[in-house]
């Protein structure tokens, strides 16, 4: 692949950002990230990458922009020229999106229409291609249909964070079959990292088990302990992103591990991993639940194992004991 080949990636520096990055530049790439004027807040997950240079690795370089500021999404495509977009920022917390669906429309809905506006105008002014990367969900599938999931299973959301998801698809696929754009969704099914938000259920359970574990929590309180997810490992998912763009034909494809737990086993696995029991330490507040559940996400990845040779390379067990042991490291500072 040629070296001066530009990625530009918006929600840099969310977890998937952060890995996607260590992978483009990895391979070379001169990686380019919208970072909002507040990110200084979560900036510590990209911190070291801008500090890399090795030869045989590609170079990051940050600008400001916002999803809801149109403008910023056209200056910025002039301005780096991309040859491949990843568009990963969004208010991608489902609990919140309830509490703020306005603005979860006006960030992960609205913001994509903008990203594909901002792209086309780009393609028509140069004439060079743009390959675009929309972070679909699999809570579009939210009250499912059939299990497990897959790319032609209708979809039924039950948050408007799904319901934005899911106009950001549609508008994808919809620029894709309208202008011929080279773009395509990956609906991703639930993948955790040591890097995933605090507030999302596999972190807030392997911390507090790492921090009860060392004494400086006494619980956790947590909502439905009933739901399962197929959980997968955030590091192999982004390898499944850029897969996407390599490939001739723009097509959707479901991300998963085809394997479900519940959010129970969960606080098993990391509360047993550090000698304790769950049920000791697990609370419930039904201000944890939501007003619409999505109760059960199961998806099958055949067409991306088929066609993109993609496959998940850790299991829900392992995902969650690396967690803890990270989290056991920080909970040591
Ligand atoms: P994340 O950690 O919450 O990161 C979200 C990113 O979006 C952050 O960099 C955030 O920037 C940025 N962002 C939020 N609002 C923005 C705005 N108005 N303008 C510009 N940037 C904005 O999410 P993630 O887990 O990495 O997920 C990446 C994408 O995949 C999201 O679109 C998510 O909805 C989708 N997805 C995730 C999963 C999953 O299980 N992780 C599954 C399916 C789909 P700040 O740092 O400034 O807040
Ligand atoms: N966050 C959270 N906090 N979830 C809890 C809690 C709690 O205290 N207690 C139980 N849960 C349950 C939720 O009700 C949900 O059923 C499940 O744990 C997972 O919640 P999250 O980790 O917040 O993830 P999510 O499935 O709602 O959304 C994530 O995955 C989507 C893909 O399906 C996010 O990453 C979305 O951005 C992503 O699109």
């Amino acid at each position: 692949m040629s070296a001066s080949r530009r990625a530009f990636i918006t929600g840099i520096s969310g977890q998937d950002g952060s890995y996607l990055a260590e992978f483009l530049l990895s391979k070379g790439y001169e990686v380019h990230g919208m970072l909002r004027r507040t990110s200084h807040l979560s900036r510590a997950r990209i911190d070291g990458l801008c500090e890399r240079g090795a030869a045989s690795e590609g170079c990051l370089q940050l600008h400001y922009g916002d999803m809801t500021d149109s403008m910023s999404l056209v200056r910025l495509m002039r301005d780096i020229q991309p040859h491949e977009v990843y568009n990963l920022a969004a208010q991608s917390h489902v609990r919140i999106s309830f509490e703020q669906p306005n603005y979860t429309a006006e960030v992960s809905a609205l913001g994509v229409l903008g990203m594909l506006d901002a792209i086309r105008e780009f393609q028509h002014q140069s004439g060079q291609e743009v390959r675009f990367y929309q972070a679909s969900s699999s809570e579009m599938f939210g009250n499912v249909q059939e299990s497990p999931q897959r790319e032609t299973t209708p979809f039924a959301p039950r948050s408007p964070y799904g319901v934005a998801k899911l106009y950001g698809h549609w508008i994808t696929v919809n620029y894709r079959e309208s202008y011929g754009l080279h773009a395509s969704s990956g609906i991703l099914f639930n993948h955790e990292s040591p890097r995933r938000g605090e507030n999302f259920v596999t972190r807030k359970v392997t911390q507090a088990a790492a921090r009860i574990k060392r004494g400086l929590q006494k619980t956790v309180t947590l909502g439905n302990l009933e739901a399962r997810r197929d959980w997968g490992f955030a590091g192999d998912f982004v390898k499944a992103m850029w897969c996407m763009l390599q490939q001739d034909k723009p097509e959707d494809y479901v991300i998963a591990t085809g394997s479900s737990h519940s959010v129970r086993e969960l606080c098993q696995i990391a509360f047993e991993h550090v000698g304790l029991d769950y049920h000791d330490y697990v609370e419930h507040d039904v201000r944890f639940e939501r007003p619409a559940e999505v109760d059960h996400l199961l998806g099958d990845a055949r067409k991306a194992r088929e066609i993109l040779g993609w496959k998940p390379s850790i299991c829900f067990k392992d995902l969650i004991v690396m967690m803890v042991e990270s989290d056991l490291k920080l909970a040591a500072k």
